[in-house]
């Protein structure tokens, strides 16, 4: 493989999330997320850890990015940390958050790394969920207000952003699962939470296109195939509404397409939530679809449809490579998801802005035989590549992840960096795969 198969313009990036790299939870007058109180309460983290310290990332940033360049890399995607910057969600604005912030981006530009930002990875201010987080319509007053202070104080150097990183993970994980921050098991507040946080994809590329001009304004979704586990109708009913939740209920009220209800009739509760006017004001011109693919889900029949993990989350064990969180390894699912996003005539450019694998990695002497992660990368890279060539504008790859870190309810046993992370010490270990990287991104 060849790097300049992909063309001169092509990102080549590595992708991170403040709570999960940045530690210093309360350092510097940062006030709490969600995540500092979730992890903080008692048997929510498989290895009861939390990000408090995490990777250190606030104090080690400058050796951080100098890697992420010394690695061949030219972008860094990483998110803010809302109550890092506003400690309250709404009104005082924490300076020092905000420097910490434009100590990075400068970082990244001096060693000549674009940076791009996510302004909401999954860590919402505590003080705004005490008032009904992304269950509470005021959401879109609190999330513009945020987005006005971060496209103030950044917009003259960053032109890249995505709005959200995985509405359908915290919404689902978080709201109706309970296995994420806030914790909680409500099918309706899971439902008022996907609107708000629909609607608010609208409110914050307003912002940025009124602060920041000539902004490159994109979200990043996961998408992922969903397959039927067996031939008769009922199988494909479930097939069909598992693939409207998972790929079509975040992007489709972006693009004045309406909820999907007929394949997924739960969503006609909705009605609850939506007001007048919604359907024009959910309408974003993007510059960019965010393609985020992990692997390839299954849809068996339930009685009550998707309300549980391990079914919607069931994979072919079977037949195909796993990696060590238990997912399929199916670089055909990347085409295909790039494929679809295309289809709908609507997206100028798609970014792979997160895709990569968890393995056991071991650390022998000075180094990480991450053999297996190379393997992914080549695959997933020649699916992007064959995008490519069949014309779908996909100009951009982002590898997650830079460290290893705070992998959510699985804690640090999850290990998804190019660069293996010794937590006792925060030594950096560059694993084969980010050698691998930088070999091809030398050429
Ligand atoms: C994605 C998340 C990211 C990380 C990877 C493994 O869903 O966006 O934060 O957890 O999965």
């Amino acid at each position: 493989m060849r790097a300049s198969a992909f063309g001169g313009g092509f990102t080549w990036g590595v992708a991170t999330a403040a709570y999960q790299i940045e530690g210093a939870w309360d350092e510097d007058g940062k006030g709490p997320s969600i995540w500092d109180t979730f992890t903080h309460r008692r048997r929510t983290i498989k290895d009861r850890s939390s990000g408090d310290v995490a990777c250190d990332f606030y104090h080690r940033y400058a050796d951080d990015v100098a890697l992420t360049a010394d690695l061949g890399f030219n972008a860094k995607r990483f998110s803010i940390s809302w109550p890092r910057v506003m400690p309250a969600g709404t009104g005082a604005v924490n300076q020092r958050g905000l420097d910490f912030y434009d100590r990075v981006v400068d970082e990244c530009l001096a060693r000549g790394v674009d940076p791009w930002v996510t302004l909401y990875h999954w860590d919402l201010p505590q003080a705004l969920q005490d008032r009904g987080g992304w269950t509470n319509r005021d959401v879109l007053g609190w999330f513009g207000e945020y987005v006005s202070v971060m496209a103030a104080a950044l917009g003259d150097r960053v032109k890249h952003w995505m709005v959200f990183n995985e509405p359908l993970s915290f919404t689902s994980i978080g709201q109706l699962l309970g296995l994420h921050a806030p914790g909680k098991r409500n099918p309706f507040g899971f439902l008022a939470s996907v609107h708000h946080v629909n609607l608010c994809q609208a409110v914050g590329a307003g912002v940025l296109r009124d602060l920041v001009p000539g902004g490159d304004i994109g979200t990043s979704q996961y998408l992922s195939p969903v397959v039927a586990t067996g031939t008769t109708p009922i199988h494909h009913k479930a097939e069909r509404s598992a693939d409207a939740f998972v790929n079509r209920m975040f992007i489709e009220p972006n693009l004045g397409l309406g909820y999907p209800v007929d394949a997924f009739p739960f969503l006609r509760f909705m009605e609850r939530y939506e007001h007048d006017g919604d359907d024009k004001a959910i309408v974003v011109d993007w510059d960019f679809l965010g393609v985020q693919y992990y692997t390839r889900l299954k849809a068996p029949p339930l009685p009550i449809p998707y309300f549980g993990t391990a079914p919607m989350f069931g994979h072919d064990w079977k037949r195909f490579e796993l990696t060590s969180f238990g997912w399929e390894i199916r670089p055909d699912g990347l085409y295909d998801v790039l494929q679809r996003a295309h289809g709908y005539g609507r997206f100028p450019r798609l970014v792979v802005t997160e895709n990569g694998a968890s393995f056991n990695d071991v650390l022998a002497g000075d180094r990480v035989h991450d053999r297996r992660r190379i393997g992914f990368y080549e695959d997933h890279l020649a699916a992007v590549l064959r995008a490519k060539n069949d014309g779908i504008p996909v100009d951009g790859y982002f590898a997650w992840s830079l460290l290893d870190n705070f992998e959510w309810a699985e804690g640090y046993r999850t290990r998804f960096g190019l660069v293996y992370v010794d937590y006792a010490t925060q030594r950096r270990i560059v694993k084969d795969s980010g050698h691998w990287f930088r070999e091809l991104l030398s050429r």
